[in-house]
């Protein structure tokens, strides 16, 4: 079945790069995935899927179906770009001034429908029905939720998916088992104290330094009473207030995220902050509000699932082209979401280039070497095809 899934990829490739040029080209911003999401549509009726448009806002869901195996085996990619203005002189460079395909949705939405053309192309030999998601907006982290409510997750039985990684060279995947990306929240304090003249302190309760002190006490207490063992990283990235140079500030808004890889740091998080801001508030009179809003959660890949996608990817390609990562990012992705519905697992495409600079995601300059469309087709398609061969 391998060599069998090897040649029908293979024999699409010009086509697979076809369709990721023309969606590199046609970029569209999170939750504005009209263009995109049409095209998906039209290529994926053109293989005899099942379409549903307007799943998740400007979602599609492709539904194939197989044999009689009653396990749903759903693959998720994303289809959004981002708000960067492209300078790679790509001759199919985005047409769209400020809009490009900097985080290699357009590598993941050709690879779904490289899959979508290829599990097709199995007919009979196909054992059971494969849900192919195309989510919107996932740069915004919202887009899981919204295909998550349209009933995306309904009767699945496990979840594949992947993302592209520019230090990873092309032919090559890498395979994380546990925690791939962090837990990010964001957090909003205000801190109200009293307004006073400048010269006199003791006639004011200052919002300032009390914020100051907050601040402090956040990043110390991180090394002092967080296990060293469970990442915690919490980023003030914004302090406003304040009304004039000689006049003690009454009002203080801070504002961050909060990034965490273990589920019981991250359960925790919001009491352990508001008791740090509540002390230290109570200590100098100040008023405080805390609003800690829950984003995305850990991505935490299957150990099963994860070892059967390794499985497939050694046999596919050699143990030489099979990374384990030993570390996860600090990141976040949305893919988290799916998980609390079904276990599942996603990996890294190697996409770099071995003979040029390769820019980060989300660089003006990001390129992937088109290659690794193959790779990412035939790793997830012979994952999928072994989901109902070996798991029970
Ligand atoms: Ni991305």
């Amino acid at each position: 079945m391998l060599t069998r899934i090897k040649d029908l990829a293979q024999g699409l490739a010009p086509r697979l790069i076809e369709i990721r040029r023309h969606i590199h080209a046609h970029p569209e911003l999170s939750g504005q995935e009209y263009q995109t999401a049409a095209y998906v549509a039209g290529v994926l009726s053109s293989c005899g899927i099942v379409v549903q448009e307007a799943i998740g806002k400007t979602g599609v869901i492709g539904e194939l179906v197989g044999g009689t195996d009653d396990r749903l085996v759903a693959v998720r990619t994303d289809m959004d770009a981002l708000p960067i203005t492209e300078l790679t002189h790509l001759e199919f460079a985005s047409r769209k001034v400020g809009i490009m395909h900097a985080c290699g949705h357009d590598v993941h939405t050709t690879i779904g429908l490289g899959m979508a053309m290829v599990l097709s192309g199995l007919g009979e030999q196909l054992p059971g029905n494969v849900r192919f998601l195309f989510q919107p907006a996932e740069e915004i982290a919202q887009g899981a939720s919204w295909m998550v409510q349209d009933g995306a997750m309904n009767d699945v039985s496990a979840i594949f998916g992947l993302h592209v990684f520019p230090t990873i060279p092309a032919g090559s995947v890498g395979i994380r088992y546990g925690a791939l990306t962090a837990a990010a929240d964001d957090l909003e304090i205000f801190i109200t104290g009293e307004s006073g003249h400048g010269a006199r302190p003791h006639e004011a309760i200052d919002a300032i330094w009390i914020a100051a002190q907050v601040i402090t006490t956040l990043q110390q207490a991180i090394s002092r009473t967080q296990n060293p063992l469970r990442p915690l990283v919490l980023t003030i990235g914004q302090i406003t207030g304040g009304r004039a140079p000689n006049v003690i500030a009454d009002q203080v808004r801070l504002a961050g995220t909060v990034r965490s890889l273990h589920p019981e740091t991250h359960a925790n998080l919001p009491e352990w902050i508001e008791k740090i801001v509540a002390n230290i508030c109570q200590t100098y009179g100040a008023h405080y509000e805390v609003n800690y809003r829950r984003g995305v959660p850990s991505v935490q890949n299957d150990l099963a699932l994860t070892q059967l996608l390794e499985e497939a990817a050694r046999e596919a390609w050699g143990s030489d082209r099979v990374q384990i990562l030993p570390e996860p990012s600090m990141g976040a992705e949305d893919f988290a979401l799916y998980l609390e519905h079904a276990p599942g697992t996603m990996f890294r495409l190697g996409v770099g280039f071995k003979d040029k600079l390769n820019h980060p995601l989300h660089h003006p300059q990001f390129e992937v070497d088109e290659s690794a469309i193959v790779t990412g087709v035939v790793t997830l398609a012979y994952a999928v095809y072994r989901y109902w061969q070996y798991c029970g």
